[in-house]
């Protein structure tokens, strides 16, 4: 069996493990029966026929490392078509040439949201297909958990900690800006871990006078300094109520580099405090999968090799109830998994006297 692996989207801690996963149980339970084929940089490979023959050797020693082994590029699709690219269709049929030439009789997909409505599309020409969730997004639908998200919250939490020492020394306010797209998942989590005062979420749009009010509620208790963990993909309640094209116009006119510098003016100016804002950005991205994450990839690589042995192609392996399960892939392609609003843990973070800023 011929088996072409690839990672595609942004990258994430946890891919490499995942990899291995995949390939160790193959390897242990197929044997000589079963070759692997590594595409460098996700779809761009597939496009344009860029793909190796992989040893057992090759997945070695990748348990911890951070990145891709095979490197990766952004989804080939909905994205800005440059005069001098190919039109979809064109890559489309590429991918399903390379698929046909190599004589793949699989493909192992590891990608988010865009890389599973290629995945789908690639499943709905013919190719066997079966994917795996990763994003420190953690936004994808059918999974309670993709790999990546825990190692970033562990990073963006530790990003917080140490803005607690400095911010008190200085008596100040701070937004931390998190990653996250549109889903607020990432800074729910780290705001909670690492004990921000006000947590900013894209669901949940914020308002200004109310992240004010609580920033003055804390210094007139005494406390000397508050921390707003804003995500990247933040909201006010202003741009909730606009239409997309008059969003789009407003954040092309809006004269900050990012959401978390606006908020940094608004606050200024409602509450006189200094405020200082600091975006660990990739950061969150990089390094070696937390233990958590090393265990979820292994758990998901074993499962995805199960799915190929057995024939269970077009499914995406998903994390429910601590158990891994197949989940088919036109039921996860093209939907989001934001956080709801009402959710049980943005209850709880409210119990606990943290503000969501609305
Ligand atoms: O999807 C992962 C992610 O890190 C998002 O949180 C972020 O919005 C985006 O990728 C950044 O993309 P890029 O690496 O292309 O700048």
């Amino acid at each position: 069996m011929k088996i072409g692996m690839l990672t595609s989207g942004g990258d994430c801690q946890g891919l490499n493990a995942a990899l291995r996963g995949v390939a160790k149980t193959l390897y242990n339970e197929m044997g000589k029966g079963v070759t692997l084929y590594g595409i460098r940089d996700g779809y761009r490979g597939l496009i344009e026929g860029d793909y190796h023959e992989m040893k057992p050797d090759d997945f070695s020693d990748i348990l911890t490392l951070g990145g891709t082994i095979l490197g990766t590029s952004r989804q080939p699709f909905k994205q800005m078509q440059r005069p001098e690219e190919d039109s979809e269709q064109t890559k489309l049929d590429k991918m399903l040439k390379t698929v046909k030439k190599a004589g793949f009789d699989c493909l192992v997909i590891l990608g988010g949201n865009g890389t599973h409505k290629t995945a789908n599309l690639l499943r709905e020409n013919g190719v066997n297909v079966v994917t795996l969730p990763k994003t420190i997004d953690n936004d994808l639908w059918g999974t309670e958990l993709t790999f990546g998200f825990q190692s970033a919250v562990n990073i963006a939490s530790e990003v917080i900690d140490s803005i607690h020492s400095t911010a008190f020394s200085h008596s100040r306010v701070f937004i931390v800006e998190i990653m996250g797209h549109k889903a607020g998942w990432l800074t729910l989590h780290a705001g909670i871990a690492s004990g921000a005062d006000v947590i900013v979420i894209p669901e949940i749009p914020y308002s200004a006078k109310k992240i004010a009010q609580a920033i003055e509620k804390r210094a007139k208790d005494g406390k000397r300094f508050s921390i707003i963990a804003v995500a990247e993909g933040a909201v006010s309640r202003e741009e909730a109520a606009m239409s997309k094209k008059e969003f789009k116009a407003a954040r092309e006119a809006m004269p900050y580099p990012s959401v978390s510098y606006r908020l940094a003016a608004e606050l200024k100016e409602l509450t006189g405090q200094e405020i200082r804002v600091t975006i660990p950005g990739h950061f969150q991205r990089g390094g070696a999968p937390c233990a958590a994450d090393r265990v979820l990839s292994s758990r998901f690589g074993a499962a995805a090799a199960e799915l190929i042995r057995e024939g269970k192609f077009g499914n995406m392996v998903a994390l429910r109830d601590d158990k891994i399960v197949a989940v088919p892939l036109s039921e996860v392609a093209g939907k989001l998994k934001t956080v709801p609003p009402d959710c049980e843990i943005v209850a709880q973070a409210r119990a606990l006297g943290l503000s969501m800023g609305d």
